[in-house]
């Protein structure tokens, strides 16, 4: 077992082991202090294989509880869900001194982290990410957000849970294409700044499931802590993103984050390239090991479609946008790029 702790606005733990799910009551009051009133939060996939589990765990803790499931998938983190979650919080009285708890992977995670930090103006909630994509990215920082339909993440907030406990069990039972997805953003940590993590990667990310874990969320802990409201390094973690992004929304979310994310890291590697920015040689490193992980490294958009939704992206500013360009693998640069050169660049990375 690991506990990270993160320093940020609001300091909490990140506990990595075995078995968690049956231990949530404890490390729950813990955490929140005593027992309150939760909700807790997850997907029609999750709530039959691990709710008992939860909820008889914190109910044997004294917390006083009820739940409510959304169906699975991407499509659920919307606006409607929200409001219908915070209209069931107040329907439930849920006052202040309650607590939220988010089960499932990044889409329940965030529309429940959105809920917790708009309700009342605020309350506290717990992280139990059960997707690897959750375990190492969205259940550790407190980005919280739904989509609009103009594009993802775009009405969200800041807010910190009070606990993430992972346990990676959980793990077993995701489709392989879902694990697969959590691989892309392991690999993003090694290619953003740790040459060491990604060679290690190559010996498979099942076979050192706990280490990979602790490595990405204590990488992710550092990022948060030095830039918690992503105004400087913190937007290193978008390597792969505003095109991953776009290619999400191009596929009408068919395609899945983790996919479109690794697509995405390929794209601007392949530009650095042709910039001369980046040795070939890391370029292939890159797809090998995303390969070796079941991920898709060929994007079927063209650079025209990409930048007509990309330019909608949040992290444009003014008639620039923000791209994360790798110098080699574990050397990524933020590098701002006028808006019209955007769909030049794409089409560099797309060997256009
Ligand atoms: N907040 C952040 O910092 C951040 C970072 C990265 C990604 N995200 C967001 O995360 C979302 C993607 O997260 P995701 O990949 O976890 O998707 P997800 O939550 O949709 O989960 C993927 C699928 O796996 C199922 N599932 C979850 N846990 C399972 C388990 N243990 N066994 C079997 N099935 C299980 C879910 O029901 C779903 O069908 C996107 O919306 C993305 O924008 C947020």
């Amino acid at each position: 077992m690991k506990t990270i702790k993160v320093n940020a606005s609001v300091s909490y733990d990140v506990i990595i082991g075995e078995g968690l799910l049956s231990q949530a009551g404890d490390y729950c009051k813990a955490a929140l202090g005593k027992a309150c009133r939760l909700c807790v939060v997850t997907d029609d996939t999750v709530a039959p294989l691990y709710l008992d589990t939860v909820t008889s765990s914190l109910e044997a803790a004294g917390f006083d509880l009820f739940y409510y499931v959304f169906p699975s998938g991407e499509e659920s983190k919307n606006t409607e869900n929200l409001v219908e979650l915070l209209e069931i919080l107040a329907a439930n009285r849920l006052t202040r001194a309650d607590a939220l708890v988010a089960l499932g992977g990044g889409v329940i995670g965030d529309l429940t982290g959105f809920a917790a930090a708009v309700y009342l103006r605020g309350i506290r909630f717990v992280q139990i990410p059960t997707t690897l994509l959750a375990a190492v990215d969205s259940s550790v920082g407190g980005k919280t957000a739904v989509n609009l339909l103009a594009g993802k993440n775009l009405v969200g907030a800041f807010h910190q849970p009070s606990l993430v406990l992972c346990d990676y069990t959980t793990l077993d039972t995701l489709a392989p294409e879902v694990f697969a997805d959590g691989c892309a953003e392991v690999i993003k940590y090694g290619a953003i700044n740790d040459r060491a993590f990604f060679d290690k990667l190559r010996l498979g990310v099942r076979s050192q499931i706990e280490e990979v874990i602790a490595t990405c969320v204590e990488s992710k802990a550092k990022i948060v802590q030095e830039d918690e409201f992503d105004t400087g390094t913190r937007q290193l973690l978008n390597l792969g993103h505003t095109v991953g992004h776009a290619i999400e929304l191009c596929s009408e979310l068919t395609v899945s984050h983790g996919s479109a994310v690794a697509m995405g890291m390929v794209i601007v590697t392949r530009m650095a390239v042709r910039l001369g920015l980046c040795p070939e040689a890391e370029l292939y490193e890159l797809i090998d090991l995303l390969r070796q992980e079941g991920l898709p490294t060929e994007c079927p958009f063209s650079a025209e479609k990409l930048t007509e939704v990309a330019t909608a992206d949040k992290k444009r500013s003014g008639d620039t946008i923000t791209l994360v360009i790798p110098h080699g693998i574990g050397n990524c640069r933020l590098v701002k790029a006028p808006i019209d050169r955007l769909c030049e660049l794409i089409g560099k990375g797309l060997g256009a």
